[in-house]
């Protein structure tokens, strides 16, 4: 049984400060709800600070990338060991923004999981297809390469640790969340591919989780599915309350 995966992406949002406050009040909010997993991924420069308000608490802090080398001539980077020595105990790579605006690939998706992993840290995989891919029916297609390509030579035991986050593009930010059908065959399909690449363990401990405008009243429907073990939340979880009502009610959903 994988327990449920809330985690938020807080993007180019909140300072030093008010990230230490959010946390601190989170902290009260979630100290109920039991057993889920609880993440959140501030700017990097909040990211110690973050850590050190969740310690003893559910909460795990996660940054939102992080380069594949150990150190170098990278200005602007940061790697995988500098963000575990902050506070990290996961790192989000390729989300689709990396990807468009930043020219990320599967390739370099995959020396990130890689660097990750090596580190110490859990991998949060994200993956999802553009509107124009889904209108020209390519979506399985399209996670297909994103996971085959960004997996590429990760062993069973690795994918058993890793959180992917199917994150169709045209629902980040819209409001335009994918049905529960949509969002039911995407993440079937990825643990299908998950158990004909890396094994039958590998695929039931991975945690798939959804993102694209996940809120407080739609994400009872999308855990409910079998195959959605959480969700990536970015914009309700720049507030305290509405993220903490979201893991309070994805726990609801895992009883
Ligand atoms: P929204 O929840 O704002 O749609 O963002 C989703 C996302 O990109 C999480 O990584």
């Amino acid at each position: 049984m994988r327990t449920p995966f809330i985690a938020a992406n807080w993007k180019l949002y909140k300072t030093v400060h008010e990230t230490v406050v959010f946390v601190k009040e989170l902290r009260s909010l979630v100290k109920d709800a039991g057993d889920i997993e609880i993440v959140v991924a501030p700017p990097f420069t909040a990211v110690h600070a973050a850590a050190e308000a969740a310690r003893n608490s559910p909460i795990a802090v996660a940054v939102q990338d992080v380069h594949w080398e150990r150190e170098g001539a990278f200005t602007g980077e940061i790697s995988a060991a500098m963000a575990k020595e902050a506070g990290a105990e996961f790192a989000i790579i390729g989300h689709s923004e990396r990807r468009r605006l930043f020219h990320e690939t599967d390739e370099t998706v995959n020396r990130k999981a890689i660097a990750v992993l090596g580190a110490g840290l859990f991998p949060i995989v994200c993956v999802g297809e553009t509107l124009e891919e889904r209108e020209a029916n390519a979506t399985l297609d399209v996670l297909d390469r994103q996971i085959k390509t960004g997996l590429d030579s990760l062993t069973g035991d690795q994918v058993a640790s890793l959180v992917i986050a199917y994150e169709p593009v045209w629902a980040i930010g819209t409001g335009r969340n994918a049905t529960p059908q949509q969002a039911g065959e995407a993440h079937a399909h990825i643990r299908s591919r998950l158990r004909a690449w890396f094994g039958g363990t590998a695929a039931d401990l991975c945690h798939v989780i959804y993102g694209g405008s996940v809120k407080p009243d739609n994400i009872h429907e999308l855990v409910m599915l079998p195959d959605v073990d959480g969700a990536l939340v970015g914009g309700a979880s720049l507030d305290v309350r509405a993220f903490a009502d979201i893991v309070a009610r994805s726990r609801q959903s895992a009883v």
